[in-house]
């Protein structure tokens, strides 16, 4: 949640502030703003509302300077205005600041009674003061932001600017990510790596509690005590054209388009055709390590949960393990019922929602090890991680998750692939089954992909709405739960995802010809118990939308619209059935107006709890 940029070197820092805001704009865009160091001084601007309504401030203006910040942002303490929008300034000092300074009450309240005055309701403005108060005690912009820091509690990253100290910018990372990559006299700061990728692929992921004084032609790190640190960037083969649109019209619609190209980079090097065999050295999951486990555990928020929770139908079906799937909010507040023989999987696109990390702080502190799936290389889960599994989906930048699930499940199942090999629960040729199975699954995607017609005209028929009921059962049931996720997300829609044989017990009692039902009912082990639950529906008189992929006239002739999906081993069926569902809240939602990449109150990356 927000994202900051910092610019110091011999170009002007403006549009490079400004387009490294825009790359970022998925992580909060509810006011935005820049500060810029010029031969005249400061020049500070601030706008409530979108990146674009900052550069039509700015852009009327000439604003030259080769230092600056820039901040987009995602409110938690104070509304969204212009006040309230980064940068904070208190005299020379200017902060923007990603997180939650939650002690930020006490320390104002200090600061007041030393004569500071605040115009914002934010948390952020303290820390401006607080290094201010600290620099007119005579400490050096260094020593006071030191000072300052170690005064907070929370999390932060922060962008520091000192007006009398021009030639430097001050990152300082706490619990909130940030990233620093290095160019030819110049560097450049980011909470994420689209802003600094159309510059340079040599980055540095800060750690926590560390301390970046950054100039022109070089970085210094610190710890919190002011001992310095190794600087080692590392290169990041990444191409910045993955992060923009390609012609299609929105983030969203490419993201789902480049799922089976997503998913043959999971597969890749991981997925031997020709021994038929999984190979995931690179995580260090050993066979003697896999004998030891006795339960898993996955934690994860969003999407990520409902990779989770379709996870738990895998790897209990592979392994013969028991698994056990935890919100990661939820989990970091409970008494974790685990230890050695536990592995915990968080599952997470970004690496760094702040519950997920908490999760998994908290399963390691009861000595459990810790396998992740992330899709961003070095984030800070990642690197807290035992083991890990990077999913290689490229950047996903639209709020609404798409290709980041259909990869996570891929990454899942090569684990419990695994996992079944190691501790002899699947034989040989059972594994090859499915791994037959695994490399067929780009192309039937592309297939689906290339029936997009036929949900744009689904869109067109329900788009207008208001409640959609989604049912699935057995391995479909988290299907429900994110295709329902998807249109609530970018369509405001309300759509609640269901166990179909939990209808009874109270949904049923909803249904009209007001209300879409979605079915995913798809052939294997449930498929006459929600046939049933069709009939059932259909009794109500309730409008029927099936996706399906029985071939038979049956489903069919229940349903008032309905989608054919291919068949396929009923496991695999979610990363097939998904896709349409995903598409389908794409249209609905282009065809109502809806902000589909960056949805009203959302953000990418919830890195504040
Ligand atoms: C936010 C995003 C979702 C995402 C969730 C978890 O809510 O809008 O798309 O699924 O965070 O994010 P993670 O990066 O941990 O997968």
């Amino acid at each position: 949640m927000c994202g900051i940029v910092g610019y110091i070197g011999k170009r002007h820092a403006l549009p490079i502030i400004l387009d490294g805001l825009k790359r970022l704009e998925y992580r909060g865009y509810d006011s935005s703003g820049v500060a810029i160091l010029t031969d005249a001084g400061l020049v500070l601007k601030r706008k409530k509302g979108k990146i674009k309504d900052l550069v039509g401030l700015v852009g009327q203006e000439t604003i030259n300077g080769t230092t600056g910040l820039g901040h987009t942002r995602w409110a938690t303490h104070g509304k969204p205005s212009d006040e309230n929008a980064h940068p904070h300034r208190a005299g020379d000092v200017v902060v923007v600041h990603n997180g939650i300074i939650e002690n930020y009450t006490e320390l104002r309240a200090v600061l007041k009674g030393r004569g500071h005055h605040f115009k914002s309701e934010t948390d952020t403005e303290i820390i401006a003061h607080l290094i201010e108060d600290h620099i007119k005690s005579g400490e050096s912009f260094e020593l006071a932001v030191l000072a300052s820091i170690n005064q907070l509690k929370g999390s932060f990253a922060l962008g520091i600017m000192h007006t009398k100290s021009p030639d430097r910018l001050i990152a300082v990372r706490e619990a909130s990510p940030l990233v620093i990559g290095f160019g030819n006299t110049e560097n450049i700061f980011a909470s994420d790596m689209p802003a600094i990728l159309p510059y340079t692929n040599n980055m540095l992921f800060m750690n926590d509690g560390t301390v970046a004084v950054i100039t022109a032609d070089s970085v210094k790190l610190l710890d919190f005590t002011g001992s310095p640190l190794p600087v080692n960037p590392k290169h990041f083969d990444i191409n910045p054209a993955t992060a923009e649109k390609g012609g299609y019209k929105h983030f969203m619609q490419k993201e789902i388009f480049e799922q089976p190209q997503a998913i043959t980079d999971t597969m890749r090097d991981r997925l031997l055709f020709d021994k038929k065999e999984i190979d995931l050295n690179e995580a260090g999951l050993e066979g003697k390590l896999l004998h030891a486990m006795k339960r898993i555990n996955f934690v994860a928020c969003g999407t990520s949960y409902h990779a989770g929770l379709t996870g738990k139908y895998i790897i209990e079906e592979m392994t013969g393990i028991p698994v056990d799937v935890d919100v990661a909010s939820e989990f970091r507040y409970k008494t974790p019922l685990l230890g050695n023989e536990t592995l915990t999987i968080a599952i997470s696109q970004s690496g760094e929602t702040a519950d997920t990390l908490a999760a998994i702080r908290l399963a390691k502190k009861h000595g459990s090890r810790i396998l992740s799936i992330c899709n961003v290389i070095d984030s800070t889960i990642a690197r807290e991680s035992d083991h890990v599994l990077y999913t290689h989906a490229g950047p996903e930048i639209s709020v609404a998750s798409t290709k980041a699930f259909t990869s996570q499940l891929i990454a899942i199942y090569l684990i419990a692939i695994h996992i079944g090999r190691s501790i002899g629960r699947i034989s040989k040729q059972q594994a090859s089954l499915y791994i037959d199975t695994l490399v067929t699954i780009p192309s039937l995607l592309d297939n689906l992909l290339k029936q997009e017609d036929k949900i744009i005209a689904l869109a067109k028929e329900y788009a207008k709405c208001s409640d959609f009921l989604y049912l699935g059962r057995g391995i479909s049931y988290p299907v429900a739960l994110e295709g329902a996720l998807k249109l609530k997300e970018i369509s405001y829609i309300h759509a609640e995802g269901y166990p179909a044989g939990e209808i009874k017990h109270g949904p049923i009692a909803l249904v009209n010809r007001d209300m879409p039902v979605v079915f995913i009912a798809v052939k294997g082990r449930v498929f006459e118990k929600i046939k049933n639950n069709i009939e059932e529906v259909k009794a109500r008189d309730g409008r029927i939308i099936s996706f399906t992929n029985t071939g038979n006239n049956d489903i069919q002739n229940l349903s008032d619209s309905f989608f054919l999906l291919p068949e396929i081993d009923e496991l695999f069926t979610p990363i097939l059935s998904i896709v349409p569902l995903q598409l389908l809240a794409y249209h609905i939602a282009v065809m109502n107006g809806t902000d589909v990449d960056q949805p009203k109150n959302l953000a990418k990356s919830v890195t504040v709890e």
